[in-house]
């Protein structure tokens, strides 16, 4: 029977191969646990499948719900031309400091901004800016908004667009239909609409390693 000790053994040996840290990476970690952010960033093999995801997707432009200290944010700006764009929402303004300092650190202040402020808020001011569809949304936020994430990333997309949803394993509670937990109900609420929407095409994984047994979904935008 596989457990948290072999996961995390299995994801130091797979990180250390195909993921390992650098300086900036490390520092945005060491700087996060100093100011007292929560250790509920992305894995680094993680962090390394969002990169190559946005550099398969050939993005320009992506958007991410959920900054905490920008490790995540870090992995996906890196997968950005010098003309890129990501933009990152965060609700805390101490966290978007840690994330903006960490950011400014990797050298990726000129591609990646931090926009503080509740998500919803942020997602409805940049569509009414107009701003340019994205070409990959990563939603790692509040789960109980996640539908409503799911929605606005499809106003700020493009046909082709890919759109990632992180913790929707939830140690295998997401099962529970009955559940009151905000969190369950809030990431079915959005794997649902994903079923249905006639403009997604979608699918959901599992997985283990450093961070628990938990999963991501993966949906597109269709043409
Ligand atoms: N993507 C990050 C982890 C994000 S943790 C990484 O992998 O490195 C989730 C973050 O979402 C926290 O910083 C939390 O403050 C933020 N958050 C929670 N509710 C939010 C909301 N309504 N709007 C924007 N951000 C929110
Ligand atoms: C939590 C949030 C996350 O986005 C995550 O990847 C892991 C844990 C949390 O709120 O506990
Ligand atoms: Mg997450």
């Amino acid at each position: 029977m596989s457990s948290q000790p072999q996961w995390t053994a299995v994801d130091d040996y797979f990180t250390g191969l195909l993921a390992p840290d650098d300086e900036a990476l490390a520092a945005a970690l060491r700087d996060s646990a100093a100011a007292g952010l929560p250790a509920i960033n992305v894995a680094p093999n993680q962090g390394k499948l969002l990169q190559l995801l946005a550099r398969i997707q050939g993005a320009r432009r992506v958007l991410e719900i959920g900054t905490l200290g920008g490790y995540s944010t870090i992995w996906l700006a890196r997968a950005l031309p010098a003309d890129g764009r990501l933009i990152s929402l965060e609700f805390k303004p101490e966290h978007a400091e840690v994330a903006r300092a960490n950011l400014a650190r990797a050298g990726l202040d000129k591609v990646a901004e931090v926009r503080t402020g509740p998500a919803l808020d942020s997602l409805a001011a940049l569509h009414a800016e107009g701003t340019d569809p994205f070409d990959l949304v990563f939603i790692d936020a509040d789960k109980v908004n996640n539908a409503r994430y799911v929605e606005w990333s499809l106003k700020l997309s493009r046909p082709g667009t890919l759109i990632v949803l992180d913790n929707v394993g939830r140690s295998g509670q997401v099962v529970d239909a009955a559940s009151d937990d905000p969190a369950v109900r809030g990431t079915r609420e959005a794997l649902d609409l994903i079923a249905r929407h006639p403009k997604l095409d979608g699918t959901a994984v599992q997985t283990v390693g450093t961070k628990g047994y938990d999963g991501f979904a993966l949906a597109r935008v269709l043409d």
